[in-house]
């Protein structure tokens, strides 16, 4: 038996797709690496060798990311979904794949700051026939939400009206093969999707053990754009001192303060200041009296002439110029924002790819 991945990058959480980001939205860079790439990591971090990617209708970006995935240590094949119908769906796509292994089932858009580990740690100790996880979350309508008593789960339900707890189950999953026969059996729900929450709860039923786990330290799934932000603030507080880097040139006038990582052909002007924790990519340019403050992640060819930037994603190529102050954004691929005018408070903006503003 060998522990397999499946990792989901298809047709679920497709809620950023109305904003024009060009591309699958698992390729949204967080600390300028793609979502889909920290869920691949926590795969391999955890000894997982053989993973499939479950790609859907908007698929750009993947297969030229992570390639055969020996970048990551893995050995990555690729299975289309077509057409998403739920989650369960893409465990029944990826059936020959799977064949009778256990596996861990990973929604691309999910970060966790405890990796999958756990996973497998409750795994090897309690020989459960699948292994969830339960984190407490403000808003549990819009979660798959689980009622337990001690270690016992006494309900599962996908996105309740009437939720039983605030626990919801976050998108990481260990399943052993016993899930299959359960999901050949399932019904399509009211949203006609083959629901992974209503087989666990049928697997339930069959007398099968689910262990629940309680997640330790953040998760983000990171559906909306205010998300994605907090996953970037999350994941740049977390990084490891190795992936922190100094390259490019910084002027002896610039101030850079706490965890900063500036990548090469980057260029921090006179008086320009950066306070971490940051991330910039590579060829950036951080202009004279520019500012950039913490929580901030700006992407290669970034240019910031006059302008301030805080707690924001700037993708690919995008140009702020002038003295704006811009927050809690996402700015999408070779956007262009001007001001001819101070702005006299902090703008908040979410904008698709190639998009121009003038304040
Ligand atoms: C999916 C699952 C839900 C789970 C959530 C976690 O929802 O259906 O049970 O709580 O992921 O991210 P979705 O984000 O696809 O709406």
């Amino acid at each position: 038996m060998t522990m397999k991945g499946l990792i989901l990058a298809g047709g679920h959480g497709t809620r950023l797709r109305p904003l024009t980001f060009t591309g699958n939205k698992h390729m949204i860079p967080i600390a300028n690496e793609p979502i889909l790439f920290h869920g691949l990591r926590n795969l391999a971090d955890a000894g997982i060798r053989e993973v499939a990617i479950i790609l859907g209708p908007i698929q750009e970006g993947i297969q030229e990311g992570v390639g055969d995935g020996s970048r990551f240590g893995l050995q990555v094949t690729y299975i289309h979904q077509g057409e998403p119908k739920g989650l369960a769906h893409a465990v029944l796509c990826a059936r020959s794949f799977l064949g009778e292994d256990p596996f861990v089932m990973y929604l691309g858009d999910n970060l966790l700051q405890a990796g999958v580990l756990p996973f497998l740690a409750a795994y090897e100790r309690e020989h459960p026939d699948a292994v969830v996880a339960a984190t407490p979350v403000a808003n549990p309508v819009q979660y798959g939400i689980v009622e337990l008593d001690g270690d016992r789960i006494v309900s599962i339900e996908e996105k309740p009206a009437h939720p039983k707890s605030n626990l919801a189950l976050i998108g990481v999953y260990l399943f052993t093969a016993s899930i299959h026969p359960v999901i050949a059996r399932l019904q399509p729900s009211r949203r006609g999707e083959l629901e992974i929450t209503e087989a666990i709860w049928n697997l339930l039923q069959t007398g099968a053990r689910v262990h629940p786990l309680r997640l330790e330290g953040w998760w983000k799934d990171t559906g909306l754009p205010a998300d994605l932000l907090d996953a970037n603030e999350k994941v740049l507080d977390s990084l490891p001192e190795h992936r922190m880097r100094r390259e490019g040139t910084i002027s002896p006038r610039a101030t850079v303060r706490g965890r900063v990582s500036i990548e090469s052909g980057s260029v921090v002007e006179d008086g320009a200041t950066i306070e971490g924790p940051a991330m910039l990519g590579k060829n950036v340019r951080i202009g004279a009296g520019s500012h950039v403050g913490p929580g901030s992640t700006l992407g290669d060819g970034v240019q910031l002439a006059g302008a301030s930037v805080r707690r924001s994603i700037l993708l690919e190529g995008a140009r702020v110029e002038g003295p704006v102050r811009i927050a809690d954004s996402l700015v999408g691929r070779r956007v262009l924002i001007s001001a001819r005018h101070p702005s006299p408070e902090e703008v908040t903006l979410v904008i698709g790819d190639a998009a121009q503003i003038r304040l």
